[in-house]
């Protein structure tokens, strides 16, 4: 398994088929994907993409986050965090979360990593050392979840 750091296109597929299942394309595609300032990564196993995220430098915060009292440029947002059917439950997710928070301590730049986590993920990015803030919320056509950030 290797971790590597690519573009939108590579990520798509996999965002598609595992977070808008059955939904047209262009429902998985993220109006910041080709910005500047957003990273793809991958878990890439012989050729075979199986898991991805999408880092985000979103200037606006949930009004959860505020509380924490940092500036905005050391926030970063994890989106379209997806493992292939078939590879989940096998430690991959973690792996890529865990390489992912390495690379950004790297940087000194970014002190903490937020999500909107889908809530039956919700054990996963526990496990991980994330918190939850805030009460639950629904986002249409995709269901509840919670804001969950780890300290980086
Ligand atoms: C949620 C997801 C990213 C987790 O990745 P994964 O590779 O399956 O998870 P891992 O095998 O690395 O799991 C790490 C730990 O979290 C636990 N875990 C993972 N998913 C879980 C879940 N949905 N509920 C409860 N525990 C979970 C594992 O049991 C494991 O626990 P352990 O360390 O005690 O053995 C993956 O299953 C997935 O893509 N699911 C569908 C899409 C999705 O929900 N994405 C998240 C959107 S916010």
């Amino acid at each position: 398994m290797q971790i590597k750091n690519c573009s939108a296109e590579d990520v798509l597929p996999l965002r598609h088929k595992i977070l808008r299942p059955g939904r047209d394309i262009s429902s998985a595609v993220y109006a910041e994907d080709q910005d500047k300032t957003t990273s793809h990564i991958a878990v890439v196993d012989s050729d075979k993409t199986i898991a991805v995220l999408t880092l985000l430098t979103t200037k606006k915060l949930p009004n959860y986050l505020e509380s924490l009292s940092l500036p905005t440029n050391a926030f970063v947002q994890l989106r379209g965090m997806a493992v292939d059917e078939g590879q989940q439950g096998k430690g991959v997710g973690k792996f890529l979360i865990e390489n992912t928070i390495n690379q950004l301590a790297e940087t000194g730049v970014y002190k903490i990593l937020w999500c909107n986590a889908r809530t039956y993920a919700l054990p996963f990015y526990v496990k991980l050392g994330f918190k939850v803030v805030g009460d639950e919320f629904i986002v249409p056509d995709v269901g509840p979840h919670f804001v969950m950030y780890k300290t980086i």
